[in-house]
């Protein structure tokens, strides 16, 4: 789909996340003549820059997060010559005229907020106030958005006093990666699975979302929130969502969006007993998590692990099972879905058999694998054995496909209008109203969070939230 031209203002142009993702992914669409003739990309914030200064910002970060080989001199150049800046003060006066001079009556004109979640609600409403944004204008608003119910709700209640629904993206990056869109298309346009897709056929289901680096240098925003808030309120609720929803009618934004709201609506809450919460610590160095976050007394969960139940027709009596963490063996993110037994098995009992499963593998090595139970080959009878029918994305697809990184995906879709990979406000409020008693509980119990090492695959007591269930964990890495 043709992207139109478009004036890209990015607030907090300087900061980490425009110099990670936000200006990479926008060179990387550039470089692949994804972007058109006279679009325009806007840096604003608060520093004194003049346009030179922020291209200068621009063509460092570029040095720094894009390969050497992927950013001939050329074509930064000719990037750094769509890019302009604007010294704007979000709260004050400063910057605004120059910023609406600069902008085009003719071309889309979207707004990312990658700035501190405080000013969300102050930048939209200057946008409206001072005429800048159209009633065709779009604003992205990164994460955290809000932090428990009742913050989404004044912040969505902001927003709304300045633009329409539809005119609001709220990025939640995991639903721009590639294989996380392929979950959909895995169950949609196949008809093998979806037959199979319910608590007749699946006996559980493992979203693992493991992360091999610690909070080094976030620390005070972690020590905020913790993996509930950080990962599981938004990225793996998507994740749930995608694998749990009903099949929606149209992929259309509000057709998709309405289906993942009824998994959301449908989870029961969490007893206490069916989540672990744990914190990382490095033996051998003698440091851990709460060096990290500068915080001795800190009880902010750098994992935690929890059995889900999504209370509808489809999933009664099939958990699903939850775990993320920091600081792990590695870097593994999967969905596993584990198949039940054959009703009545006509082979001798095979020892270990762990039965069928369907592994979507999201990052870093992208693909599916079937596990499924073959013969043992040669003599010796009717001996069974499993084995993994697998397939690398790369391998089948060409790495080229798997270029794009999750941000520039969805800031083209911005740009389109295509609102399907976004969090819609009753989303994210149900996610949080969700999530908010089980961090309530947790703030007002007096327990610790388990220990682990750092370096492994999290807390014991994570291993027994599925062994008292007569199940276990895939393994994390090898
Ligand atoms: C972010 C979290 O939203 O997602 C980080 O704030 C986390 O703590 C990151 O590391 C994980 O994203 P990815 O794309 O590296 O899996």
């Amino acid at each position: 789909i043709p992207v139109s031209p478009f004036d890209l203002v990015i607030f907090g142009a300087t900061g980490d996340l425009a110099r990670r993702k936000i200006l990479p992914g926008l060179f990387h669409r550039f470089k692949v003549e994804q972007m058109p003739e006279d679009a325009r990309i806007i840096g604003a914030a608060r520093s004194e820059f003049d346009s030179a200064a922020f291209r200068k910002v621009v063509r460092e970060s570029l040095e720094q997060f894009v390969g050497e080989a992927d950013r001939p001199a050329n074509t930064v150049e000719q990037f750094l010559e769509r890019i302009d800046y604007v010294n704007v003060d979000a709260m004050g006066d400063k910057g605004w005229d120059a910023l609406s001079d600069l902008l085009r009556e003719d071309k889309v004109r979207a707004f990312y907020f990658s700035v501190t979640p405080s000013l969300f609600g102050t930048l939209a409403e200057q946008l409206h106030k001072r005429g800048i944004a159209t009633p065709e204008s779009r604003i992205v608003v990164e994460k955290p958005f809000g932090h428990d119910l009742e913050t989404a709700k004044a912040l969505n209640a902001d927003l709304l006093k300045c633009f329409n629904e539809e005119q609001i993206y709220r990025i939640d990056h995991y639903l721009g990666k590639e294989t996380v869109q392929n979950l959909m298309a895995l169950r949609f346009a196949n008809s093998l699975f979806e037959p199979l897709w319910n608590s007749t056929h699946i006996d559980h289901v493992q979203i693992t979302v493991a992360e091999s680096l610690g909070v080094e240098g976030r620390g005070e925003y972690y020590d905020n929130s913790g993996a509930m808030r950080d990962m599981v309120q938004n990225h793996l609720m998507q994740l749930l969502c995608l694998i749990a929803m009903e099949p929606p009618s149209r992929f259309e934004p509000n057709a998709v969006r309405d289906e993942k709201v009824k998994v959301i609506e449908a989870l029961e809450p969490v007893a206490p007993d069916d989540i672990v919460r744990g914190q990382y610590y490095d033996w051998n160095n003698r440091v851990g998590y709460k060096d990290h976050a500068g915080n001795p007394e800190s009880r902010t969960e750098s994992f935690v692990a929890m059995k889900v139940a999504v209370a509808n027709w489809r999933w009664a009596g099939t958990p699903f099972y939850l775990r993320t963490g920091k600081k792990l063996r590695t870097r593994m993110s999967e969905i596993a879905v584990i198949f039940r037994d054959p009703p009545h098995m006509i082979f001798p009992k095979m020892e270990g058999r762990r039965g069928n499963a369907l592994v979507i593998r999201l990052q870093p090595d992208e693909g599916i694998t079937l596990r499924t139970t073959i013969k043992e080959p040669g003599p010796g009878g009717m001996r069974l054995t499993e084995v993994a029918m697998d397939m690398t994305f790369d391998d089948a697809l060409g790495e080229d496909l798997h270029a794009q990184d999750a941000y520039e995906r969805l800031i083209m879709d911005v740009i389109r209008g295509d609102q399907t990979l976004f969090m819609r406000g009753d989303e994210v409020e149900s996610a949080w109203a969700w999530a908010d008693p089980l961090i309530e509980n947790w703030k007002n119990s007096t327990q610790r969070p388990a220990s682990y090492d750092s370096g492994g695959s999290g807390p014991e007591e994570s291993m027994m939230l599925m062994h008292q269930d007569g199940r276990r964990w895939r393994s994390v890495g090898q």
